[in-house]
């Protein structure tokens, strides 16, 4: 009987991770498009609150959360596929996801100056990447 439930364990767990296996991931979007697409204007949206001087109303909070969170991804979606091409690029890439998700969880508090601090850390991120990656 304990072999009987042994088993019965071992074969779940072996079909839990096929249906866990993810689907092959394929990059689509240069990083130009990235970056003219969704950093740009993401940023922008974030700047412009930073202009004047942080998310006022509930409806900026919000809008900055999600913002941050689209921010995050892009940071993750930088470090997959054939898109890594040194150690700056990966820094910066962890950078931004890391000071995008600051500022997801600073907008979700309302936390004026936690928002701040994460606003300036994912600059660094752009700016590690862009040392190395970014022309002009
Ligand atoms: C992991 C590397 C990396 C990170 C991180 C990164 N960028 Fe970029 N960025 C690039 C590369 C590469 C280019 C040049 C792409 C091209 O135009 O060919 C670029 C170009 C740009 C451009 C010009 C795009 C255009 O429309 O011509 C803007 C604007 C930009 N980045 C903003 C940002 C901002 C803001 C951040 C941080 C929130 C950021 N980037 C983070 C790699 C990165």
């Amino acid at each position: 009987m304990k072999t009987f439930f042994g088993m019965a364990i071992a074969i779940l767990a072996v079909c839990g991770m096929t249906f866990a296996q993810q689907p092959a991931y394929e990059a689509k979007a240069s990083a130009h498009d990235l970056m003219s697409k969704i950093v740009r204007p993401s940023n922008g949206e974030i700047g412009a609150m930073r202009k004047a001087g942080g998310p006022m109303s509930d409806e900026d909070w919000a809008a900055s959360a999600a913002t941050a969170a689209i921010l995050a991804e892009v940071g993750q979606v930088l470090q997959m596929g054939d898109r890594p091409k040194d150690e700056a690029w990966t820094d910066g890439a962890q950078r931004l996801t890391a000071g995008a998700t600051s500022l997801m969880a600073a907008s979700k508090s309302k936390n004026a100056e936690a928002w701040t601090a994460a606003a300036g850390e994912m600059g660094q991120g752009c700016r590690t990447c862009h040392k190395v990656h970014r022309q002009q």
